[in-house]
């Protein structure tokens, strides 16, 4: 079967792990950090092997589904140009410690989609932590199987990113609308869910309840304790 190249654009903690996963999977994989491809080049040969580092706008020019697993307040420095027409995963999360305190919290796919019109946006990879990640790939069908949660408006984009998830070992869980990304991030019940599918979909479900995602917005009833607020066990950012 024909895998798309995958671009991942951010060479840290979430990036490499799913670069070696993708590797692992068959993948092609173009990798950036921020900077020049020398500075993360030893760093892709240890963790991800395989993997080939080139530049951001490498990444998202010849990707051709590229994941955005870079801080979320960095968002303004992606090309933006290269991914036009391209499917793009988000993978990010708001800390506020890394991304600076706001007021406008808002699902992260909400605020990519609009910095990134020309290009379909799926949520995915978000709530897991790279640890979990790491040790999670199961062959399809295992009973132990761990899910990973999508949210997309375009169902072919949809579909791309869910043969992306099946492919690295994880159940594909779509929750609905780009917008209800935001069930998936920090201070929500998925957030750090490390479990499978069924169990993903009725923590989805619980918090939907609790807590409707307003119509369009991406913005659910946050708790008011957001700065400070620990993670429930999920590797931050920084
Ligand atoms: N860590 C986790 O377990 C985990 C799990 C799920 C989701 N996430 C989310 O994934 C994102 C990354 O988290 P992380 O823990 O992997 O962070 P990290 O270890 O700090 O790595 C961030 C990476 O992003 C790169 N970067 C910054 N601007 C860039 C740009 N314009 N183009 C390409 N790369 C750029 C950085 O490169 P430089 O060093 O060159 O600046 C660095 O390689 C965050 O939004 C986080 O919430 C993290």
């Amino acid at each position: 079967m024909t895998r798309p190249v995958l671009g991942v654009l951010g060479a840290g903690k979430l990036g490499t792990v799913l670069a070696r996963l993708a590797v692992a999977a068959g993948y092609q994989v173009l990798i950036a950090g921020s900077g020049d491809p020398e500075r993360i080049r030893l760093v892709v040969d240890v963790l991800a092997p395989g993997a080939t580092a080139v530049t951001a706008e490498q990444a998202a020019r010849d990707g051709e589904l590229v994941v955005l697993a870079l801080p979320l307040g960095r968002l303004g420095t992606v090309p933006a140009d290269a991914l036009a027409g391209t499917v793009v995963v988000d993978a990010m999360n708001y800390w506020w410690e890394v991304d600076g305190r706001r007021d406008d919290l808002v699902s992260t796919s909400t605020q990519v989609q609009a910095y990134l019109p020309r290009s379909p946006v799926v949520k995915a990879f978000n709530h897991l932590g790279y640890h979990d990640l790491d040790e999670g790939p199961r062959p399809r069908g295992a009973a132990d199987r761990k899910a990973v949660a999508l949210a997309a408006d375009d169902p072919t984009a949809l579909t791309l990113v869910a043969g992306l998830v099946d492919d690295l070992g994880f159940d594909p869980v779509p929750i609905g609308p780009l917008a209800d990304g935001v069930l998936l991030e920090p201070h929500h019940e998925a957030f750090g869910a490390d479990v499978g599918a069924d169990e993903l979909r009725a923590m989805v479900e619980r918090t939907r309840q609790a807590q409707p995602v307003r119509p369009g917005t991406g913005t659910a009833t946050w708790p008011a304790n957001q700065p400070g607020t620990s993670s429930p066990g999920i590797g931050r950012a920084t």
